[in-house]
């Protein structure tokens, strides 16, 4: 928005004022321990990465039936609000800030991972292609069962206990995953919603789930603590949509209704890169602050904040291997390149080793 403004810039981000646009991309990294509740490990791995602007966390459950993947954290009961709490404390006596991002995958899930060895849920029944990750492997897609409406009230019900377990945790605010493939972008895009009630057809229709549930979130969280992610054009999770600009405008249209602390918007498809969308449409749109990430680096984000097109950008693999990702992108240091085979699962190797800089490296950079 200020054209003079750079990754380093403070920012008002709704309730919180971060110190710089650098953020901490939500990673899912599978090390959850016993009942998906967050370690010390886990804490230690994002305490190391308090100098982000602002951290996201690793999409966490909001119920068992939310669940698609080993090893990943949830926050739908007190074991789980503890372990949390340990991540949280440990973050802010770093300084920093976090927000968690709440997630149910609707059909990227497999009975196996299910309560009662139950079907995964899905706006409608049909089978995403590719397989599952499961604890015994790769396991191919089962065909999902149809949400009814009244089991759709009562999710938007867990997104907002969900929340406020968040905060009970000592998060400083929630993002709503509304992307890349899981329940709520199953809703949204027409590639997977056949439903022909109020939760299917039009866009209005295909986007009141995720209204209702960002209502139900603001109701129990500030909305100034409240972002929500998209990701229009991704492929991920055999996803599509007849008209994404349409789709989004719309969605981003009703989340203006919220007043809420941003938009992060995964712009084009998560693997390839690519990307048709007009996303400064959206961002025009949108009455907040516009945080975007894939494939950016420094220069590109530098870029995006100086010209106006973005107000922060989200790192991932960034993030991974350099935990003071910040202060080496101030000082152009040297970037460390983050090992694809410890990505997921795994114990402290790949997570909690990658070093921050030496005063040798401070010398030399
Ligand atoms: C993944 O585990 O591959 C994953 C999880 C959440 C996302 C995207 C990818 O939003």
């Amino acid at each position: 928005m200020t054209p003079e403004a750079d990754l380093f810039t403070p920012i008002q981000l709704g309730a919180c004022e971060l110190p710089n646009r650098i953020v901490m991309a939500p990673l899912t990294r599978n090390r959850a321990g016993p009942g998906n509740v967050p370690t010390p490990m886990n804490a230690e791995y994002y305490a190391q990465r308090a100098s982000a602007g602002l951290i996201i966390s690793e999409a966490t459950q909001i119920s068992p039936q939310g669940v698609g993947y080993p090893a990943t954290p949830g926050i739908h009961n007190a074991e789980q609000i503890a372990g949390w709490q340990q991540v949280t404390d440990a973050v802010h006596e770093q300084g920093g800030r976090i927000f968690m991002q709440l997630w149910h995958v609707g059909r990227i899930s497999h009975p196996s991972l299910q309560p009662d060895d139950g079907l995964p849920v899905a706006p409608s029944a049909i089978k995403p292609a590719g397989e599952a990750v499961t604890y015994e492997g790769m396991k191919p897609f089962v065909t999902p069962r149809a949400l009814t409406v009244e089991e759709i009230r009562d999710i938007v019900g867990q997104y907002a206990a969900a929340a406020e377990n968040a905060l009970a945790a000592g998060f400083d605010g929630v993002e709503i995953h509304a992307a890349n493939g899981y329940l709520l972008d199953q809703f949204l895009r027409d590639g997977s919603n056949h439903r022909d009630d109020e939760y299917g057809g039009s866009v209005k229709n295909r986007l009141r789930f995720l209204q209702e549930v960002t209502a139900a979130v603001c109701a129990v969280v500030d909305s100034h603590r409240v972002g929500v992610r998209i990701s229009p054009e991704n492929g991920f999770n055999d996803m599509h949509d007849s008209d994404a600009q349409h789709t989004f405008t719309e969605v981003t249209q009703m989340l203006n209704t919220f007043r809420l602390a941003y938009l992060h918007v995964l712009e084009g498809d998560m693997q390839t890169g690519q990307t048709e969308l007009d996303y400064q449409a959206l961002r025009t749109e949108f009455d907040g602050p516009y945080m975007a990430n894939s494939g950016y680096d420094y220069q590109r984000a530098q870029k995006a904040v100086a010209n106006g097109q973005v107000d922060l950008v989200a790192f991932g693999r960034l993030f991974i291997s350099n935990p003071d990702l910040p202060e080496r992108f101030r000082i152009g240091a040297a970037l460390a390149t983050a090992d694809e085979a410890t990505f997921y699962g795994g114990d402290e190797a790949g997570y909690i080793d990658y070093p921050a800089m030496t005063e040798a490296d401070l010398v030399s950079a």
